[in-house]
């Protein structure tokens, strides 16, 4: 099977080209990506794959061609950071909707399969002290300009499949952590603060929940989809790993060596949703996938070693977004 996978050079996208050429050797593994802040080459193996440099939101002929020799496309490439969204959110408008729009033409042109990879923030937020999760018919209410942009590519997943018989699916994952993950995002960012000798910053209080799951666990959950479901089925993908940011921070402080209050709070997030939490009961159920890391304090011990080893991989990135951070005052 030939495979695109847009946005391989991102946090995702590349875990998933590490875990397709071990896991599935008889793949060719063919990676498009626009190489944004957000993406590097770094991160992928070296070797093993195609490679080209695209930007799915523009229409054009390389393009074409490569969507035209794959049998399957699996769709990570988007901006996804919130902090981002809400400073500028046109990128997202861009990448992800039209972006999206673009890829689902060609899709539908050659008959390719598809698979689009998006997230639980398209359904909004839990409450704090309530024990509802999301499951697939959670009606959508999104947020912000990534997770509003987010559930419109849904949109267009679901009437392309509808209208144009698309053989599509889409699955809504929960925040993803492990190596290879930007340092403007919440774990990395608190770990290199850490390893930099500064403070983990909390947003506001700090009591905000995430639904923690390896990187590997939700691309062995997309793989799964990819090779066993029907078309026009839907999945969320969790692993119960529901943490609060300040229990995440005050693990990472402990296990590197620091008091677990040498934190500080900095101004919340605009819009900031409370909880989240993934019912993954239909994926377990009707795939028989099964999450494999399923203690979250061993992933984030293998997260921290993979950070304090590989510190050229982030150092550069890391002054930028600090900068970044600092003009907005966090
Ligand atoms: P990321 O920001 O680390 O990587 C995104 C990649 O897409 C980058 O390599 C970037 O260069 C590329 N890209 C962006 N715009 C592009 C364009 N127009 N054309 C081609 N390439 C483009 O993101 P990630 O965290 O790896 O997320 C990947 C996907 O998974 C996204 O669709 C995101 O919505 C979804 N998702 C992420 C999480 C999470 O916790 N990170 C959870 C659930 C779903
Ligand atoms: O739920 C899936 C989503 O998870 C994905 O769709 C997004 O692409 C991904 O970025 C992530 O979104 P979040 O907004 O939840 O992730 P982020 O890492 O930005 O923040 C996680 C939590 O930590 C959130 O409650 C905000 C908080 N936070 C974040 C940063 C960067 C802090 O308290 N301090 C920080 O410095």
């Amino acid at each position: 099977m030939r495979v695109v996978v847009t946005g391989g050079a991102g946090f995702i996208g590349a875990n998933f080209v590490h875990l397709a050429l071990k896991e599935r050797p008889d793949w060719t593994i063919i990676v498009i990506d626009k190489l944004t802040y957000a993406g590097n080459k770094d991160s992928l193996p070296d070797s093993g794959y195609e490679f080209y440099k695209l930007d799915i939101a523009i229409q054009n002929q390389e393009l074409e061609q490569v969507i035209k020799s794959c049998d399957a496309i699996v769709h990570f490439a988007a901006e996804s950071h919130n902090d981002n969204s809400l400073e500028s959110p046109w990128p997202f408008i861009e990448s992800n909707i039209i972006g999206t729009f673009r890829l689902l033409e060609l899709a539908r042109k050659h008959h390719k399969r598809f698979h689009h990879v998006s997230t639980d923030e398209v359904y909004g937020d839990l409450e704090l002290d309530s024990s509802d999760k999301f499951t697939e018919t959670t009606p959508y209410k999104p947020s912000s300009p990534y997770s509003s942009s987010k559930a419109c590519s849904d949109m267009l997943v679901l009437a392309w499949i509808r209208s144009y018989g698309l053989d599509a699916t889409i699955s809504n994952c929960s925040n993803n952590y492990g190596p290879r993950q930007h340092v403007e995002k919440f774990i990395p960012r608190q770990i290199t603060e850490i390893l930099q000798g500064r403070q983990p910053r909390l947003y506001g209080s700090g009591l905000q929940v995430r639904d923690w799951i390896h990187v590997d666990d939700h691309n062995s959950a997309v793989i799964k989809i990819l090779e066993s479901s029907t078309m026009g089925e839907y999945y969320l993908i969790g692993a119960n790993g529901e943490q609060t940011n300040m229990q995440v921070v005050k693990k990472l402080l402990k296990s590197l060596g620091k008091s677990e209050d040498d934190f500080v709070h900095v101004e919340d997030r605009a819009g900031h949703d409370l909880r989240y939490a993934i019912d993954s009961t239909k994926l377990q159920t009707t795939l028989g996938w099964r999450p494999r890391y399923s203690d979250f304090d061993a992933g984030l011990e293998q997260t921290i070693e993979w950070y304090r080893n590989n510190q050229e991989w982030w150092e550069d990135a890391k002054r930028v977004t600090e900068n970044n951070y600092l003009k907005k005052g966090h």
